[in-house]
Order: C-alpha cells, then structure tokens, then sequence
C-alpha cells in the first residue's frame, strides 16, 4: 500500500533512509515537506518498506530520493515506487521526470533504466564519497 507523506512521517523516513550508504540528514528529510515536494510510503503490513521524494515545478518533476529497506531490496518495491510516480507526473500532466544518481549506483541505475529512464547528462564530480568524488549521471523520462 502507498501513502502520502506528511511532516509526523519524518521518522519513518529517517529509519529507512539510515540504512543508505550517504544518508540525509533529518534537517534534510524535513525539508522536503515544503510545498511543491511529494513524499510517498510505501507499506507492507504495518511496517514502512521505502520511499520516494519528488518535486514538481511547473510542468517537471524530479526525483530527489528513493529509498528501500535493505532487507526488503529485490523484491520488486522499488519498482511500485518508480510506478507510483512515474503515474503521478502522467496524471499531473508533467512533460519530464529528472533525476540525477551517483554513477556507482550501478543497482539504482538499472531500476532507473527499467523504469524507462536514459541517461541525458554527467556532472563530473559532482558527489563527494569515501574516497574523493564521483559523478552524477543525470537521467529523464520523457511523458510529452
Ligand atoms: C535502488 C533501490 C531503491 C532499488 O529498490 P529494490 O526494491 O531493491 O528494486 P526492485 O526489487 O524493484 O528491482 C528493480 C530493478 O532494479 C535493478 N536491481 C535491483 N537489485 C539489483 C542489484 N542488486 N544489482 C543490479 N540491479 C538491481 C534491476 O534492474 C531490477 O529489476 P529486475 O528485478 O526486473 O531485474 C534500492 O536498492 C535502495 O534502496 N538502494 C539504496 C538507496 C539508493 O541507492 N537509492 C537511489 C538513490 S538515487
């Protein structure tokens, strides 16, 4: 089952999202229900299973974060999450999804690519990581 976030989900978020390799921090989290943000749950049971974060300006959404329990990974959610909102921007009349994820992503990026999205772009070391930095691969989904 999926739900729309509100600001009293924030540890919610934050248990799933303290297992990613580069967590937000809740001051992060929190930020992102400001207007404009679209924050889904997704449930299985009573237990909170992953995430996504989106914005939309004008007609253009982009995807800030997606986030799924580790041992709940390979079980298809991520996917009911990309559906989600990839369902959401086409109801909403947007004409393109971005996104941008770290090239080393290499798990992210194939959900991303079945999900329909292509690579459209590369920020050269944009990301800080363990060892130095890396690259963002901008991707998007074209709906027009
Ligand atoms: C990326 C993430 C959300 C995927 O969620 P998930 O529920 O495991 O994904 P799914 O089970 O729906 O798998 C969807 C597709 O992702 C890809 N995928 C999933 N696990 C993978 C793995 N271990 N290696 C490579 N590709 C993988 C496959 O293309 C898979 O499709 P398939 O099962 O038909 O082959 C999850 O791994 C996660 O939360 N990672 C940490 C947070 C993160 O990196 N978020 C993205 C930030 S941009």
């Amino acid at each position: 089952m999926l739900s729309t976030a509100s600001k009293a989900d924030l540890s919610l978020l934050a248990h799933v999202e303290a297992s990613q390799h580069y967590p937000w921090t809740d001051n992060q989290l929190a930020s992102c229900f400001d207007s404009g943000y679209r924050v889904r749950l997704l449930w299985q049971d009573d237990e909170v299973v992953g995430f996504s974060i989106c914005q939309r300006v004008l007609d253009e959404s982009t995807l800030f974060n997606l986030c799924v329990l580790p041992q709940c990974r390979g079980l298809g959610y991520g996917k009911v999450l990309m559906a989600d909102l990839i369902e959401d921007a086409k109801a909403a009349s947007d004409s393109v999804i971005f996104l941008e994820v770290r090239a080393s992503n290499q798990t992210a990026i194939g959900l991303y690519l079945k999900s329909g999205f292509s690579e459209v772009g590369r920020r050269k070391g944009y990301y800080r990581c363990h060892d130095g930095r890396e690259d963002a691969v901008v991707m998007a989904l074209s709906l027009s």
